[in-house]
């Protein structure tokens, strides 16, 4: 890519919008292109291949990111004490100051956006459109959560008949641990970290292995912004590093995210600790499914099943794993999905012609096509050689179901006959799970039948069933797919601090 190194970061910094954005925080301006305008002041189309050439160019022209060292039992523990030390003085730091150090962090996101794309599609193989809407989702969470500590964490005097001057207060519990997944690796690591801090704790972060060099990016960033370096401290590792730090003496509590498996093993591991009780966020996966009626309008069907399904190569834990389709409409429908699965283009994270980019690795990659194996696909896509996945439809006979999350672009369908619409909603909720769910139908009473059923936490009619936005959209789910409060909604906050009054003779 000899000419690449030519292009200047700076010609993308300052065409932020020729990239196709979602509204997101209300605080954010709108970009024009929701407001009817297709084109950007270059006459290109928002998103389209031409538009994000020069993010990819800046993209390729950045820096390799810095190999990340990862510290063993002995070093979490030490990052716990260190922390310990530096959580009074957080605590007592007021608020404002701790929300605009995540203000300032989410302005440097946004200034170092080509930088953070680059090592996403690096380390984690984000495409152009995923790494956009990941630090989109970042920053959001950053501004967020100032907003909302900055209401929760303001000490207040409280009204009564006990002619004491009574005054409540919301402090940080300690130091807490953050535990992310490799498919958020920014989004998710920031959110989880920057509510505990702008709450008033100290905080020892661990980034999934596969992903430790976004999560020191995005550390550094914070540091910069003004959080001071003992107060949140990275610790990269596996497995080793996560135990170690959730049985630390130091511990206040933990924000978890990752799978089902690990949430009730870091559970366990709590519930066995001498001391108090401790605070666990936990937000897992899901066996996420779609219904689809014979009133759904088939195009929308299509490309919002391609899109919940297939985009981020499946990797999303709100994904659509299953499609109940009435059989009225059904092979219609799946000739539809397959034929727009088959344009998907897989390869280069970073070319700006590429939907779809690889599997975290080859575990990953190996757990899928043992699925895939196991039973016989109606439809697969092609991939090229490499960590690819193709786009996968498994259809289901009326007996069989799916209990598992397979995380990947593999999409299970099974048809049902009308009427069976109940039946269909106790499948759904025989799973256990409830993070995402998706309704297309045109039957206003079907709608409301379903809705107030609500199989998981996050509810999606007649759109696609991912990509939450924070602040408009609380994201998290329910039963094995987590215990809330849903992630950048305005209870978050609440178990990341303590309460106290002081009750003074006047
Ligand atoms: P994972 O559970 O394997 O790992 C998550 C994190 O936990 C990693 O940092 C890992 O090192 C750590 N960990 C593993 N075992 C541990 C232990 N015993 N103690 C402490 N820490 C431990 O998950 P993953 O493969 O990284 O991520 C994919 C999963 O995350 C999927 O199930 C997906 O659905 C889920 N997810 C959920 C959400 C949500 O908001 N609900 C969002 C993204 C991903
Ligand atoms: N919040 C992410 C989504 O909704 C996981 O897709």
């Amino acid at each position: 890519q000899a000419g690449d190194k030519d292009v200047p970061v700076e010609r993308v910094l300052e065409m932020p919008d020729d990239l196709a954005e979602t509204p997101r925080h209300p605080r954010i301006p709108l970009p024009a292109a929701l407001f009817g305008a297709r084109r950007n002041s270059e006459g290109l189309e928002y998103g389209s291949d031409a538009a994000l050439r020069p993010m990819a160019e800046a993209m390729r022209a950045a820096p390799e990111a810095p190999e990340v060292r990862t510290v063993d039992a002995a070093g979490a523990e030490s990052a716990m004490e260190r922390a310990a030390r530096a959580f009074p003085a957080w605590r007592d730091t007021v608020v404002g100051a701790r929300a605009t150090a995540l203000r300032r962090a989410a302005d440097l996101l946004e200034e170092e956006r080509p930088l953070l794309m680059a090592t996403l599609a690096r380390e984690a193989g984000k495409t152009i459109d995923d790494g956009v809407a990941e630090v989109r989702e970042a920053v959001d969470f950053l501004r967020y959560y100032a907003d909302e500590a900055e209401t929760l964490c303001q000490p207040r005097l409280l009204p009564g008949p006990t002619g004491e001057a009574n005054q409540w207060r919301a402090n940080g519990r300690g130091v807490f641990v953050t535990i992310s997944p490799w498919n958020f690796p920014l989004a998710i690591f920031l959110g989880q970290t920057a509510a505990a801090l702008v709450a008033g704790n100290a905080v020892v972060a661990k980034p999934a292995p596969q992903t430790p060099r976004i999560a020191a990016q995005a550390v550094d960033i914070l540091h910069r912004a003004g959080v001071p370096r003992d107060a949140l401290i990275l610790a990269p590792g596996g497995v080793d590093v996560g135990q170690a730090l959730t049985a630390s003496p130091h511990l206040a509590g933990v924000a978890f995210t990752g799978s089902t498996a690990t949430a009730k093993a870091i559970n366990r591991a709590l519930g066995e600790r001498d001391g108090p009780i401790l605070p666990l966020i936990a937000e897992t996966g899901g066996v996420n499914a779609m219904i689809v009626d014979a009133t759904a309008l088939p195009e929308q069907v299509t490309r919002d099943v391609v899109a919940s399904a297939f985009r981020s190569a499946g990797q999303r834990c709100s994904a659509c794993r299953i499609l109940f389709v009435q059989e009225d409409v059904a092979d219609r429908m799946i000739e539809m999905i397959e034929g727009a699965a088959a344009t998907l283009r897989m390869g280069d994270p970073i070319d700006p012609a590429v939907d779809v980019g690889p599997i975290i690795d080859a575990e990953a990659l190996e757990r899928l096509r043992a699925h895939v194996a196991d039973h016989t696909p109606i439809w697969q896509g092609e991939a090229p050689d490499g960590l690819f996945m193709p786009p996968t439809i498994i259809e289901l006979g009326r007996d069989e179901r799916l209990t598992k999350e397979v995380f990947g672009p593999v999409l299970h369908v099974k048809r049902w006959k009308a009427g069976e619409v109940d039946a269909v909603l106790d499948e759904i909720e025989s799973t256990g799970f409830g993070l995402t769910f998706g309704l297309h139908s045109r039957i206003d009473a079907t709608i409301a039948h379903v809705t107030a059923r609500a199989p998981a936490g996050n509810v999606y009619v007649n759109r696609n069933q991912i990509g939450a936005i924070v602040g408009s959209q609380p994201f998290g789910g329910r039963g094995m797919s987590g215990t809330g409060p849903k992630a950048g909604g305005p209870l978050y906050l609440q178990r990341f601090v303590e309460e106290v009054v002081i009750s003074t003779d006047t």
